[in-house]
């Protein structure tokens, strides 16, 4: 499938890197391709495309949002919500603020997945990737029991794309049910968050037992 990673930060890496080992073709997004960060990632991430926001959207059959939320606007802008019609975008953002105990959550009036969602309004916005860290995105080692993915959104056909791409990382997928309930995944990432900064380690994920 080709894919579109809007965002080269932890998150568009670790995703780019197991899509390309899934057998994708693989698009990743920066502001600036030409840039020595760019070149790094094409060293490091064998076979993928290193372009702007709107090459990497107009390449895609299905776009993954993970870039910084304060930058996710401009990111969706300069994507373009015409390039993206019709297709599945998968919404990886947390909103968060620092805390004296850790990070809390910074959400509103309604989740960062549904303002995604009002910015392409003819996409179908998926919520997942949210709740676990990027180092344990692909192929979760926990002594072969598999986490579980919680998936939001309202399209069914593509929720089902996402489940997926989930299951073939290595995920279990629980549909959590529809893109307003995304705000609660986003709460459960506080959770995730702040467990990773008193553990000091990111290899922990959740589980529906
Ligand atoms: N890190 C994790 O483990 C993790 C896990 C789950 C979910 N998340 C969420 O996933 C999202 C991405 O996180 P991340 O840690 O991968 O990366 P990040 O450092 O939060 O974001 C990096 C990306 O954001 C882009 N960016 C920043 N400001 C921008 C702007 N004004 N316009 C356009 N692009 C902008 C950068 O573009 P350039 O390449 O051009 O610099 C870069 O591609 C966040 O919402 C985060 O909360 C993170």
């Amino acid at each position: 499938m080709k894919i579109g990673v809007l965002g080269s930060g932890a998150v568009g890496v670790a995703l780019t890197r197991g899509l390309l080992r899934e057998g994708h073709e693989v698009w990743i997004a920066t502001r600036e391709p030409e840039s020595d960060k760019a070149e790094k990632l094409r060293e490091e991430l064998d076979g993928v495309t290193v372009c702007d926001f709107a090459q990497a959207a107009t390449h895609a059959e299905l776009a993954i949002l993970c870039v910084k939320w304060v930058g996710a606007k401009d990111a969706v802008t300069a994507a373009g919500a015409e390039n993206l019609a019709g297709k599945t975008v998968i919404d990886t953002s947390n909103v968060l603020s620092p805390a004296d105990d850790g990070v809390v959550y910074a959400g509103h009036d309604q989740s960062a997945a549904e303002q995604v969602q009002q910015w392409l309004p003819t996409s179908n916005v998926i919520k997942a990737f949210n709740t676990v860290g990027a180092a344990t995105m692909y192929q979760p080692d926990f002594g072969g029991m598999r986490p579980t993915m919680f998936v939001a959104g309202n399209d069914a056909a593509a929720k089902n794309e996402v489940r997926g791409l989930a299951e073939s990382f290595g995920w279990e997928v629980l549909d959590a049910g529809s893109l307003r309930l995304a705000r609660s995944l986003e709460e459960m990432a506080i959770v995730w968050i702040n467990n990773s900064i008193k553990s000091g380690s990111p290899h922990h994920a959740f589980k529906m037992l």
